[in-house]
């Protein structure tokens, strides 16, 4: 069995919307190997499915068969660390975990470049699936079945706290509720705060990021989906966040938190208590600057 480990990831970072993301330490597990049939298993609570459905199993099939390989079926054993439909690149995870881990059973035919576009267009947008493959912050572009990026490495100065809602928010609902058409002066808005955002986390201004994180593409939007969020908005921020915005569709809120800010996280728990969110999760993670990577078992 080979092991695959997939990052976490934080589309959008605000103003980004579907062209920035970054990937962080919490990992989904993919186990591995050619087998006569499909055996699928979960080896924690979340039910997956285990036929020919399953995400991570469709993503290696897509490698086997575009490289001309004959499988008969695959044994695969996930662990799902990364909650799903919480904004936080769960399904880029399964995919990323397929197309690498099928990969490399194959001997690695596949460079790096063809993994990023393979996974983008299975995806839809490559702001999930890049970073994840990549780690890091990447700012990307997806044309025509090809991703232009850029990854940049970012310092370990930064916490990046996660307030995970006790509820699901799929990404097409959350795709549904915004505009087909916005005014000219909220595209200029967004295109000047994501560039913001990119170049200032990179070189580390963080006292750029509140105003790089503003949005009018897609926050406005989905806030009214997330019950509470405002208000945790408004605490990270009472509590010294750089910046605060809803982590890819939501329904996690992202909280950007220099890691000298010791007293952030036990505060935020108490917040979150007197707002009567004590059942929303809440983790410091650190950001992940290498990407998927396959571990021999
Ligand atoms: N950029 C996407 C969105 C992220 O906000 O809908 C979800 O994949």
């Amino acid at each position: 069995m080979i092991k695959v480990k997939i990052p976490a990831t934080s589309a959008n970072i605000g103003a980004g919307f579907d062209s920035l993301g970054l990937a962080l330490n919490l990992y989904n597990e993919v186990e591995m190997e050619e087998s006569d049939s499909i055996d699928i298993r979960s080896l924690d609570a979340v039910k997956v499915p285990c036929d020919s459905s399953n995400l991570i199993y469709q993503s290696a099939k897509y490698i086997f068969d575009l490289c001309d390989k004959p499988l008969s079926g695959l044994k695969i054993r996930q662990s799902n660390n990364i909650p799903m439909a919480r904004g936080l690149g769960s399904s880029s995870a399964c995919i990323v975990g397929g197309l690498t881990g099928a990969n490399h059973l194959l001997g690695d035919p596949l460079g790096i470049d063809e993994l990023v576009n393979i996974a983008a267009t299975m995806e839809g947008h490559p702001d999930n699936s890049t970073p994840a493959l990549l780690g890091g912050l990447v700012t990307a572009v997806l044309e025509n079945g090809k991703v232009y990026y850029v990854k940049q490495e970012i310092s370990d100065h930064l916490q990046f706290v996660t307030f995970i809602p006790n509820f699901e928010l799929k990404t097409s609902f959350a795709r549904a509720a915004l505009p087909k058409e916005i005014p000219h002066k909220d595209g200029v808005f967004n295109l000047s705060r994501a560039a913001l955002m990119s170049v200032s986390l990179y070189s580390e201004k963080y006292e750029n990021l509140r105003v790089a994180a503003d949005d009018r593409l897609h926050q406005p939007y989905r806030l009214s989906l997330i019950s509470g969020a405002h208000e945790v908005f408004d605490m990270a921020y009472k509590l010294g966040a750089y910046a605060a915005y809803i982590s890819g569709a939501g329904s996690t809120l992202m909280a950007i938190v220099d890691k000298k800010n010791t007293g952030f996280l036990k505060q935020a728990r108490k917040g979150l208590e007197e707002l009567g969110l004590s059942a929303w999760g809440l983790h410091s993670l650190s950001i992940d600057n290498r990407g998927a990577f396959v571990e021999e078992q």
